[in-house]
């Protein structure tokens, strides 16, 4: 067998030359005097990828479901009332968790396909007039259906009830790679995984804390031991652990980290969402449909795609690893066959994306789905083309400003016909930066259809741009 092969799952995701070589090193005694000099850093720069400034880090040996055992073991006590919703395996699996550590779960079902549903959220949090509901429970990024949901809202619903709830959010598959605000957002715990975003091997779940989930610590009944967040905060305030930690994983992280925020962490959110609407483009092309009901709950890390009736995804996949080398992400349970999932998260550039989606469409024709070959990776490539990619801060020059002009031009063309309807300002703000770093400004005025082709383009920073009349 020759040449690589792709890794198109959504987690693992590809891990940078730079992190492997970082990771290529004899192993090192945990408790040396100098040990501090590198974790007390690493512990702070994590923080910046949580967003947060309050919340505390903490790095468990273990994977993504540790990191939602420890919020529950650390927080909770038996009987305790945690609201949640079911809308793909990792939302079911968390409520399973939860179960079995005897906590009294409202767990809400939701079509798969669909995310976090705020209104009933609201109406079961509005109902708690006592305030039994403890924690509430959201998967930011549901990895099974390719589903992100509206975390913010849930936190607005909180405030605007002033619910004294927690909120948990599962960030396994969106932290470092979507936008995830600890901070703004109110979190209580966020979990997250080494194997995705980080861009890492699995081996870590890497868990941010606020002092409000701290302080319910105090009082919490659950049994705790390997997942004590006081045995970590006795011990790391000084730079150790309280056990072995996971140390060869953690010069990786270091790099990790270091590559992240030296990117940028607008530029990844903006590259992810760059990369992920080539797929869709792709999915689009070749006439079929994404599980996510709709761009409001589009991911930018995964996309399921739903094959034709008649056909079974797990043909496409098993052909696509045997035959061309790519393994693609399987469908899990209510989806299996129905579904294959294409991975767009961590260390990825478009060419990347364009030998997936080669890949993808190789095997479709050997297993008889009907699509015209290259219709998807033509509109892929016709989407990468036309955005341009936002570059990192390093090469970026004024010259980016005006593609990112062009862009919002030719979007704006292609809805021609919108141009007639009654224009708001559409403030559009380029990810082109100079060398000093300033950020470069373009406000062009747009309908409010419009809004969502122009952030399409990836060319410009945050999620929401907001309309101005
Ligand atoms: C959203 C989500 N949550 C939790 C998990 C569980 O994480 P792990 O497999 O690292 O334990 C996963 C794994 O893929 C996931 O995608």
């Amino acid at each position: 067998m020759s040449g690589f092969i792709g890794l198109a799952v959504p987690g693992p995701s590809n891990m940078p030359f730079r992190i492997r070589q970082a990771m290529d090193i004899a192993l090192e005694d945990h408790r040396a005097p100098d040990f501090p000099k590198f974790t007390l850093p690493l512990f702070a720069d994590l923080k910046r990828i949580f967003q947060t400034k309050s919340g505390q880090v903490f790095l468990f040996p273990g994977s993504g479901t540790g990191g939602w055992e420890s919020a529950i073991a650390n927080t909770l006590s038996p009987g305790d009332k945690v609201l949640a919703s079911v809308f793909g395996q990792f939302s079911l699996l968390w409520v399973d968790l939860c179960q079995r550590f005897g906590l009294n779960v409202d767990a809400i079902d939701v079509e798969w396909g669909k995310g976090v549903p705020l209104e009933k959220y609201l109406q079961r949090l509005a109902a708690d007039k006592e305030h039994k509901i403890k924690a509430v429970l959201v998967t930011h990024n549901e990895t099974a259906t390719g589903v992100t949901s509206d975390v913010a809202g849930v936190r607005r619903i909180l405030d605007e009830l002033d619910h004294p709830a927690m909120l948990f959010v599962d960030g396994v598959s969106s932290i470092a790679s979507i936008d995830f605000r600890m901070d703004e957002w109110g979190v209580d715990v966020a979990v997250a995984g080494s194997q995705k975003g980080f861009m890492l091997p699995t081996g870590l779940a890497i868990v941010c804390v606020s002092q409000k989930a701290l302080k319910a610590g105090e009082t919490a009944k659950l049994p705790r031991c390997f997942f004590d967040y006081r045995d970590m905060i006795k011990t790391n305030a000084q730079g150790y652990f309280p056990y072995t930690p996971a140390a060869t994983l953690l010069r990786g992280l270091r790099v990790s980290v270091d590559m992240l925020l030296e990117e940028g962490l607008e530029n990844v959110f903006a590259r992810h969402s760059r990369l992920a609407s080539a797929v869709r483009a792709a999915v689009e092309a070749w006439g079929l449909r994404t599980c996510a009901q709709g761009p409001e709950w589009y991911s930018d890390t995964v996309t399921a795609v739903v094959v034709p009736e008649g056909f079974d995804a797990n043909d496409v996949i098993k052909t696509a690893y045997y035959q061309y080398d790519l393994s693609l992400g399987t469908g899990l349970n209510k989806v299996n066959g129905k579904v294959f999932r294409i991975g767009h998260l961590g260390w990825l550039n478009d060419i990347m994306v364009m030998q997936t989606l080669g890949g993808v469409e190789l095997a479709m024709r050997d297993v008889g789905i009907p699509f015209e070959p290259g219709a998807g990776a033509g509109a892929a490539v016709r989407y990468l083309s036309d955005t341009g990619r936002a570059m990192d801060r390093s090469r970026i020059d004024f010259t980016a400003l005006s593609t990112a002009s062009a862009a919002i031009l030719r979007a704006r063309d292609r809805l021609g016909a919108d141009t007639a309807a009654p224009p708001c300002r559409f403030r559009a703000t380029t990810l082109a930066k100079d060398t000093t770093n300033r950020t470069a400004q373009c406000q062009l005025r747009f309908s409010e259809r419009l809004q969502n082709e122009v952030r399409q383009t990836g060319l410009f920073s945050g999620t929401d741009p907001g309309v101005q009349r």
